[in-house]
C-alpha cells in the first residue's frame, strides 16, 4: 500500500496547490479531501456544522494533513461570500482548485413540491456552485492554474423518480459547466463535473423515499 502511494505521488502531485471542497465532512466530499491531501495540497472545507468540522479536521491532522475548515451553509448567499474571504484570507488571495461538492435532496413526486422545495434545492445545489465559482474566479485566476470541478450526478443526465428538482439542479449544473470552461479557459481556468452513479452515503439514503 505505501508503495502504491508512493508511486502515485511520483507519477502526480499536487504540492503546493490549494483548495476549496464545499459539503466535506461526511460522503463523497470527505474522500475528495482525503484524495488531494494525500497529494500534497493544502485544503480548506466547509459544512454546516463545528463539530463535524471539528472531528475531521483532528482526524486528518492525524493522518498529516493540511486542511483547515469553516461553517458555511451554501444556501445562503452571504455566508458563501464570507466562505470566499475567509479562504482568501488563509490562502492569501490564490485558489488553484475548487470543488463544488455540497447539495441536497428532498425526494417527492413532482406534484408534491413545493415553492420552498424548489428554492431550497435550486440554491443550495445549482446557485451555490454558480455563485461560489463567480466568487472564487479572481482567487483561481490569480494562482496561475486554476480548476473547478463540479459535482453533478447521473441524475442530471438521465431520469430517475422522485428527485426531479435535484435532476433540474443537477443539469443546471452540466450546463454551466461548459459554459464557465469557454468563457473562462483564457484565464487558465479549467472547469469540468463528475456525475456520479449511486454512492452509499446518508444523501443517497434520502432519495430512497
Ligand atoms: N451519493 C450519491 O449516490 C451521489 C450520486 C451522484 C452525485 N452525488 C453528489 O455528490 C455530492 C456529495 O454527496 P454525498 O452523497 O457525499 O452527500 P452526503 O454524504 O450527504 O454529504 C454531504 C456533505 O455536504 C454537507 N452539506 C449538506 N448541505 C450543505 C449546505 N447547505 N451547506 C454546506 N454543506 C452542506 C454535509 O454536511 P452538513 O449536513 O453537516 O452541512 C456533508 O458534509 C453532492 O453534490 C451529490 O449531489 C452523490
Amino acid at each position: 500500500m505505501a508503495e502504491a502511494i508512493l508511486l502515485k505521488d511520483k507519477r502526480w502531485s499536487l504540492s503546493g496547490m490549494t483548495a476549496l471542497v464545499t459539503g466535506a465532512t461526511r460522503g463523497i466530499g470527505h474522500a475528495i479531501v482525503e484524495e488531494l491531501a494525500e497529494f500534497g495540497a493544502v485544503v480548506h472545507i466547509c459544512s454546516r456544522n463545528q463539530a463535524d468540522i471539528d472531528r475531521c479536521l483532528t482526524e486528518w491532522k492525524s493522518k498529516g494533513f493540511s486542511v483547515t475548515g469553516s461553517v458555511c451553509d451554501v444556501l445562503s448567499r452571504h455566508q458563501r461570500e464570507n466562505l470566499m474571504e475567509t479562504v482568501s484570507s488563509i490562502f492569501h488571495g490564490k485558489l488553484n482548485i475548487l470543488i463544488n461538492n455540497a447539495a441536497t435532496v428532498i425526494a417527492k413526486e413532482s406534484t408534491d413540491y413545493t415553492a420552498e422545495d424548489v428554492s431550497t434545492i435550486m440554491q443550495t445545489n445549482f446557485e451555490s456552485t454558480y455563485h461560489s465559482s463567480q466568487l472564487a474566479h479572481p482567487l483561481l485566476k490569480a494562482s496561475g492554474y486554476g480548476a473547478i470541478v463540479n459535482i453533478s450526478s447521473l441524475a442530471g443526465l438521465k431520469a430517475f423518480p422522485n428527485v426531479s428538482v435535484y435532476a433540474a439542479s443537477k443539469g443546471a449544473i452540466n450546463q454551466v459547466t461548459k459554459n464557465l470552461a469557454l468563457e473562462w479557459a483564457k484565464d487558465n481556468i479549467r472547469v469540468n463535473a463528475i456525475a456520479p452513479g449511486a454512492v452509499m452515503t446518508l444523501l443517497l439514503e434520502a432519495c430512497m423515499v
